[in-house]
């Protein structure tokens, strides 16, 4: 399926990490904590097989916007990139085609605490406002999910929505939920301030 990350040159490294495209070899990786429910808690599906899961995980249209990030060759997490169009008035609905992206991520709990999540969260940025020209990157949560939503800030995102009990659990509550956003032009103004800091830094005895 023709996504405009097949425009990328794979894999993105990171300090750390390898990032690509998910393959249907993935599966089984990626069902190794996704199966889990400290996991499947709060994500959108959580399957009770491994077929079940193949099932999802080769839909054409989950692996056009999956990918998934390696420590060591390891596939340690995956994330969903898809692009949308901005809600537009009818006379400029071509100028708001594909240019906002939902970003989603899910890793191993052996990993968890070390950075690496936000780590390829931060690349997908990069890639995202620095490669591929998209204005406006979301993210959204369930609120009771503080390390999702602790992740967003840490790479800067800003929260721009608390809805109350507006989003259903499996568990049949309704529950609150938060909505986060980020700009290019705050990614660039992040970028410039980092690297002012990092020149600071460099001049300081
Ligand atoms: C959301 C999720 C990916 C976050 O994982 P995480 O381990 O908290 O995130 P990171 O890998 O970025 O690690 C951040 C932690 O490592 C610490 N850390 C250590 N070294 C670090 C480094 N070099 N850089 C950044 N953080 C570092 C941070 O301080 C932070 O710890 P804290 O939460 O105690 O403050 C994980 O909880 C998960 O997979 N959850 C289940 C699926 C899910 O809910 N997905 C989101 C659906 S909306």
């Amino acid at each position: 399926m023709a996504s405009q990350l097949d425009d990328v040159t794979w894999p993105l490294r990171t300090e750390r990490l390898s990032l690509r495209p998910a393959t249907r070899e993935d599966a089984e990786a990626t069902w190794g904590f996704r199966r889990l429910e400290v996991v499947s808690e709060w994500i959108t599906r959580a399957p009770q097989s491994l077929e079940d899961y193949r099932e999802q995980f080769e839909d054409p249209v989950w692996q056009a916007k999956t990918l998934v990030f390696e420590l060591d060759g390891r596939v340690i997490g995956d994330m969903m990139l898809a692009f949308e169009d901005a809600w537009a008035q009818a006379e400029v609905t071509e100028q708001a085609e594909g240019v906002q992206a939902e970003l989603g991520y899910v890793m191993h709990p052996d990993h968890a605490g070390l950075g690496y999540a936000s780590e390829a969260v931060r690349e997908l940025l990069r890639l995202c406002f620095e490669e591929l020209g998209v204005r406006r990157v979301t993210a959204s949560c369930f609120a009771d999910n503080e390390s999702s939503w602790r992740l967003m800030e840490r790479v800067g995102m800003r929260r721009e929505l608390y809805a109350v009990k507006e989003s259903l659990h499996r568990s049949g509550a309704w529950l609150d939920g938060m909505g986060y956003a980020l700009l290019a032009e705050e990614w660039r103004s992040m970028r410039a301030d980092a690297a002012s800091a990092g020149m600071d830094r460099a001049v300081q005895p």
